[in-house]
């Protein structure tokens, strides 16, 4: 269920094999309605009836939620379910790989649906290829990299335990799992570090948070500093390497995410042509009616 697209405005739900994930926007726990307008409860006694899943889990939306603090979080994604029984971890299978995802684990459950057709090319397009997964949150592209035999995949996150979970995930598809190609710190950070020692790969891949914070550069915003991310992502882009440049921001619009990856791709003095372009893909996360896509992700070549 994809929001206004299939009826249900302000109100996503995702299954993961029998667990079901209910976005419902902006609601506080107790809430019956929130911002939605769409009665959960009401909402939830259907799925059961229709899906029988073995638990539903429910998660609100902080108000602002690059800003919202630990016990906003915490409150808008409560740890039990709102029916049936506690599921921990869930094994996905997607394209035959696995994922684990943690349905209690807070406002993200581990795993993107919309991004699964990017993660196929990711496995198609990674051989031989040197990859550095920046963003890389529980490492699904990551994994996908090393199953398409990437020569070497260096994962790169702000959060210590969504590495973890990335190495979960490579034991779970039988890749090696090794400490160095785990790494901790700000991105921008070492993007600086890699290109000042020369290192150099044949897929970069950026996905950053909408909203977030960076250690060096203060708090990060899409439509500030994309073009700077960009940039300096360029500069460790080997010649004939693929940039891999997506965002979920909806408030930038296709036309205004060009611009941005353009000028910083000008800014580091690199030329590119574009060998792929995707949406939210449109079976499952379908465009409403006057609506615009809010997934916007491009793959360029560089010269
Ligand atoms: C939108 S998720 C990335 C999703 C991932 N690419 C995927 O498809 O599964 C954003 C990730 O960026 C990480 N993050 C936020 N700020 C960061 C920073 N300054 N440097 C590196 N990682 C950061 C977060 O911890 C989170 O895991």
């Amino acid at each position: 269920v994809h929001g206004a697209a299939d009826g249900l405005a302000g109100v996503a739900v995702d299954r993961f094999a029998d667990v079901l994930v209910v976005h419902a926007g902006e609601r506080s726990p107790g809430d019956a309605r929130g911002g939605t307008g769409v009665a959960i409860d009401a909402l939830v006694a259907a799925l059961v009836e229709l899906v029988r899943p073995r638990a539903v889990y429910v998660k609100g939306r902080p108000r602002r939620p690059g800003r919202a603090g630990p016990a906003e979080r915490a409150a808008a994604a409560p740890a039990a379910p709102a029916w049936g029984e506690p599921a921990e971890a869930v094994v996905v299978l997607e394209h035959g790989v696995r994922y684990e995802v943690r349905p209690a684990a807070g406002l993200s459950v581990g795993l993107f649906l919309d991004m699964r057709e990017v993660r196929a090319w990711v496995r198609e397009h990674a051989r031989a290829r040197r990859v550095l997964n920046l963003f890389s949150y529980t490492c699904a592209f990551g994994v996908c990299a090393g199953l398409g035999r990437a020569a070497r995949v260096l994962n790169l996150d702000a959060s210590r335990p969504y590495l973890r979970w990335g190495r979960a995930n490579y034991a779970l598809n039988g890749l090696p799992v090794e400490e160095r190609d785990f790494v901790y710190g700000d991105a921008l950070d070492w993007l600086g570090r890699l290109a000042r020692r020369g290192e150099r790969f044949e897929l970069v891949i950026v996905d950053p948070p909408s909203f977030g914070s960076t250690r060096v550069g203060g708090s990060f915003s899409v439509e500030r500093d994309y073009g700077r991310l960009v940039g300096a992502a360029a500069h460790v882009t080997a010649a004939g390497g693929i940039l891999l440049a997506a965002t979920n921001h909806g408030g930038v619009s296709v036309a205004r995410f060009d611009e941005l990856v353009g000028r910083g791709l000008a800014a580091a003095g690199r030329l590119g042509r574009r060998v792929g372009r995707w949406h939210e893909p449109a079976r499952d996360f379908p465009v409403p009616p006057h609506g615009r896509p809010y997934l916007k992700i491009q793959a360029v070549e560089l010269d």
